[in-house]
């Protein structure tokens, strides 16, 4: 299946390359009491941008500095790593260097201001796990999630092979509304139409957010997957019966998957020093785009590279993984962006590369929203909550001494 995963990411560089040539409880529970805890994060420094790579004059840009081999690339071997598997596809380098380097040039606009987010350990999970726990600061994207960097990737693979025409094209998608605002904001920034639809148990605070993007958003009855009134049919719907508009489809459409495959990987790879650095990864699942990127580009570099899935009660992902069926008891979870009750393709292409699954309840999560907030200073949404009491789950499991990434999805303001 990891093969599975490059034929993907092959056949979409090629898309893109064509189009230029032409199970356990009370996690945070077992964490002792602060008293003893240091507090604080610590940012790394923010640079370079992810998806550089779709625009004209960027690719142009990279593929001159890729062939002269740019001084800073010749010093980062995993700069250069990749820089020689994006010059064997005709790509540029990974803007991991040089130009793409945010803290020595001017963000070229807001879609800039995706990707290069800090990289911080947590101090006193740390501390009591034995574990260093890492994560990454996703609510630092420009639209204030993980989602952000789907988001600029399927736009800019659909501007890229012309299925969004620049200037006129209309974005549509349905969303549990991480997803649309990242999408609302770049078609602002772009200069596109953004039409959304989302179910009503999303929290007011993304559905203004979307709107003060200037997204037109319709809510619908959260009803299940099967029922032809679901979010996800309406949008496609819609988008199939409008001129000009494009359906980002960010369950099933694998540059979710890439984008972290292309960007996320490679900035924690850089900012931990190299692909050996870690040792584990544990994260949830919404779409299954952060869990497959990441877990293919570290297995892809580190057969030692251990990757975990943190699911919720009801979600068909846990399952899936133990036993080959895929069976969704409904979800019933309060944590927006946590677990699905149907297969989908970004998920497939990660399924056979999960070593281990872990169960987390909703009082969990909370509880860990709660004791970050106090003991770490940090301010996260519950699936990034999730992800923190999956990662200590796996340190228990694992033993001390072991480095343990996961990732803070969104900030706790959005809720
Ligand atoms: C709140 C929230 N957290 C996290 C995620 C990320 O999960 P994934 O990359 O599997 O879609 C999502 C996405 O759906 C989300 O809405």
């Amino acid at each position: 299946m990891r093969s599975a995963f490059r034929s993907f990411s092959n056949a979409f560089n090629r898309q893109i390359r064509r189009s230029f040539s032409t199970a356990t409880t009370g996690a945070a529970a077992a964490l002792p009491k602060r008293s003893t805890f240091i507090a604080g994060t610590a940012f790394a420094v923010v640079t370079g941008a992810g998806a550089v790579i779709f625009t004209q004059k960027n690719r142009t840009a990279a593929m001159a500095e890729a062939k002269a081999g740019s001084t800073a690339a010749a010093s980062d071997p995993i700069s250069e790593a990749t820089a020689r598997a994006a010059a064997k596809l005709g790509l540029p380098p990974t803007p991991l260097t040089g130009s793409a380097d945010l803290s020595s040039r001017v963000a070229d606009g807001m879609v800039d201001m995706i990707g290069w987010t800090p990289l911080v350990e947590l101090k006193s999970v740390s501390q009591a796990t034995g574990c260093r726990i890492v994560a990454k600061c996703e609510f630092m994207n420009a639209g204030g999630s993980v989602k952000d960097r789907p988001a600029k990737f399927m736009i800019e693979a659909a501007e890229a092979d012309g299925r969004l025409k620049p200037g006129s094209g209309i974005i549509i998608e349905g969303t549990g509304g991480n997803t649309g605002i990242g999408l609302a904001l770049i078609a602002r920034a772009k200069g596109y139409r953004c039409i959304l639809t989302m179910p009503s148990n999303v929290s007011a605070e993304k559905i203004q957010t979307m709107k003060d993007f200037g997204a037109e958003v319709t809510v619908v009855p959260a009803v299940p997957y099967t029922d032809p009134n679901h979010f996800m049919h309406l949008a496609r719907k819609l988008a199939e019966s409008t001129p000009g508009a494009f359906f980002t489809n960010q369950f099933d459409n694998s540059a979710n998957a890439l984008a972290h495959y292309h960007t996320t990987g490679p900035e924690v790879a850089r900012q931990v020093g190299g692909v050996d650095k870690i040792d584990a990864l544990c994260v949830m699942a919404g779409t299954g785009g952060t869990i497959s990127g990441l877990t293919n580009y570290f297995k892809e570099r580190n057969a030692k590279f251990k990757s975990y899935l943190i699911d919720c009660h009801g979600s068909g992902y846990a399952n899936y993984v133990l036993s080959n069926e895929f069976k969704s008891d409904g979800l019933s979870t309060v944590l927006e962006g946590v677990g699905i009750s149907r297969k989908t393709a970004n998920f497939e292409l990660v399924k056979p590369l999960v070593d281990g699954v872990f169960w987390g309840s909703d009082r969990e999560a909370i509880e860990m929203c709660y004791y970050l907030l106090k003991h770490e200073g940090l301010f996260v949404g519950p699936s990034a909550a999730m992800n923190v009491v999956g990662a200590v789950k796996l340190a228990k499991k694992l033993g001390p001494g072991h480095t343990i990434l996961t990732v803070l999805c969104d900030g706790g303001d959005r809720y």
